[in-house]
């Protein structure tokens, strides 16, 4: 067994489908080897491959893809579209255009000779939280009917890196692989907030998946941040601050060193910048207009500066390391980070739930070979 084992996990490849940036293929490679990935948009395809290379990226629609054409893959990841589900957008819900490019991941695995042992998929809380799970359900069945077990657990990148980014993971696995015991739970734990324990009320071969909790996180935002980069004019800055409530200022007067972000909010008619000081960022999104970016308050020595995150920043918040590139134009780099998985979460799904139940599945194929190959011996009688 452990020398089925030893073989059989070094070869552990995955898919990353709707890659982007490159973050999840950046966080999967110390457990899988990335043997296909794609986007459709040509700056982050820029970004994939100057961080990853070209030699497994396609740059292409997945409307365009066959499944037939793809090598084999122990774990098919998708990070797929979120605007249909997010609390932002209009909630169009999973059968929508965008985030139902989903159901083109599904039918590229159904092309396959023989569809991946693990499925994971990537989106935002309305996936499970919008319409008592509407939306989760309608996936969840589509995956049992293709032969999987499948659950869904919440992460929230602050757990390790100071940003709130919550998210929900969806893994499946082939139903014929046996769940090591560790791997799951008899009901909810620390992975399943209420909307997950709701949604999955009397689904059919629902699977509580079950992990270490992780330990507290070590950084904080002033620890991320480039103090030195060039600030606002101190006219922009009095205007922002002028936009802050009572509450927010009185929390930045009583302090004399301190960085926090904010977005701009309009409430009840009036433009104000709600600021948090937790020691995190709020959730990064994709700089579409001025007040889909964060601005970034610090207090050094009792002055206030203010300034947009730098791109650096926005990469450092989701745990991107210091070398991966990104594009010179701000823009750019802002949108492929914004719209990107955070690395520590799907390294600790990785290592703790992906890795281990890919290497159980590999051994049962090895094993199941085996078996095969003995009873063809025993047939031709050699
Ligand atoms: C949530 S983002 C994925 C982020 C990525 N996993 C990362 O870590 O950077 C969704 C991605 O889907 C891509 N996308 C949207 N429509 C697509 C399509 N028709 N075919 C392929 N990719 C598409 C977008 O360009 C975007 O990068």
């Amino acid at each position: 067994m452990a020398v089925i084992f030893n073989q059989t996990i070094q070869r552990l490849t995955a898919f990353d489908f709707f890659a982007g940036s490159g973050l999840v293929t950046h966080s999967l490679k110390p457990f899988f080897n990335v043997v296909w990935a794609n986007d459709i948009s040509r700056q982050k395809a820029e970004v994939y491959v100057k961080n990853h290379g070209s030699s497994h990226f396609h740059l292409e629609d997945i409307r365009a893809v066959c499944g037939q054409d793809l090598p084999y893959a122990d774990l098919s990841w998708a990070s797929f579209p979120c605007q249909d589900l997010s609390l932002a957008g209009k909630g169009e819900g999973i059968l929508a255009n965008r985030s139902g490019l989903v159901w083109q991941w599904l039918r590229t695995m159904d092309e396959m000779e023989e569809m991946p042992d693990i499925l994971a998929a990537e989106n935002v809380e309305g996936l499970i939280s919008a319409n008592e799970g509407e939306n989760y359900i309608i996936l969840h069945n589509d995956l049992i009917k293709r032969g999987y077990r499948a659950g869904a657990v919440r992460l929230n990148a602050q757990s390790w890196i100071p940003q709130s980014r919550p998210r929900i993971f969806i893994i499946a696995v082939r139903r014929e692989i046996p769940l090591p015991a560790h791997l799951c739970s008899q009901g909810p734990v620390w992975l399943h907030p209420d909307s997950i324990v709701r949604a999955a009320s009397g689904l059919k071969d629902w699977v509580w998946w079950n992990m270490p909790a992780p330990g507290g996180r070590q950084c904080q935002l002033s620890d991320i941040i480039e103090w030195d980069a060039p600030v606002d004019e101190s006219e922009k800055t009095n205007q922002l601050l002028k936009l802050l409530s009572e509450r927010h200022e009185k929390l930045l007067e009583e302090r004399d060193n301190i960085a926090v972000t904010g977005y701009k909010r309009t409430r009840c008619g009036k433009q104000r910048l709600e600021l948090r000081f937790d020691g995190i960022a709020g959730c990064l999104r994709t700089p579409k207009g001025g007040s889909s970016r964060q601005i970034l308050v610090m207090k050094r020595n009792g002055v206030i500066h203010t300034r947009l995150l730098t791109a650096r920043e926005t990469a450092r918040l989701m745990g991107a390391p210091e070398n991966y590139w990104l594009p010179e134009k701000y823009n750019d780099a802002y949108m492929a980070m914004g719209d990107a998985v955070a690395v520590p979460a799907v390294h600790f799904l990785a290592e703790h739930l992906l890795f281990p139940l890919a290497a159980q599945a590999k051994v049962q194929r090895a094993k199941e070979r085996e078996a095969q190959n003995d009873d063809t011996r025993a047939v031709v009688g050699i």
